[in-house]
């Protein structure tokens, strides 16, 4: 099994502990830091549907709380869906901001991978916005 091959499944795994009781639909994600420590996450909804969190959220804000500044990698995976479920702009903007360069998303086809770049998120708005 690759290295791929086993983020994908961990974030499978993560998101099985979804709490997505309104839209049914189950992410689960991994962050993984440059030393190698993985953090992961799954979507937490709300009644009040705005303050739901999604998984890429979920597992950036455990990482970051536990210190991790960088997160080279990121792994995502949606259950309950068939086609590969890509990240929303908001978790888009999270994975800038700590320098993320590889986004796992898991499929049926099995996982692709594809480099945080200009297509992912063109022209971003990143730390060294605010000091120009
Ligand atoms: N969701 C994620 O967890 N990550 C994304 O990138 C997109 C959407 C969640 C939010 C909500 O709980 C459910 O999927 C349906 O939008």
């Amino acid at each position: 099994m690759t290295d791929v091959d086993r983020l994908a499944a961990a974030a499978r795994r993560a998101a099985e502990r979804a709490y997505a009781p309104y839209s049914r639909f189950r992410v689960g994600a991994v962050v993984v830091a440059e030393d190698g420590s993985e953090f992961s996450g799954a979507n937490v909804e709300n009644s009040a549907y705005g303050s739901s969190i999604c998984a890429e959220a979920t597992a950036i804000a455990t990482a970051a709380s536990a210190g991790v500044r960088r997160m080279p990698t990121i792994a995502v995976a949606c259950i309950d869906a068939t086609d590969p479920g890509f990240p929303c702009g908001n978790c888009r903007q999270l994975m800038r901001e700590f320098g993320v360069e590889r986004v796992v998303v898991d499929g049926p086809d099995g996982p692709g991978v594809h480099r945080f770049d200009e297509d992912i998120l063109p022209n971003s708005f990143g730390p060294e916005s605010l000091e120009s």
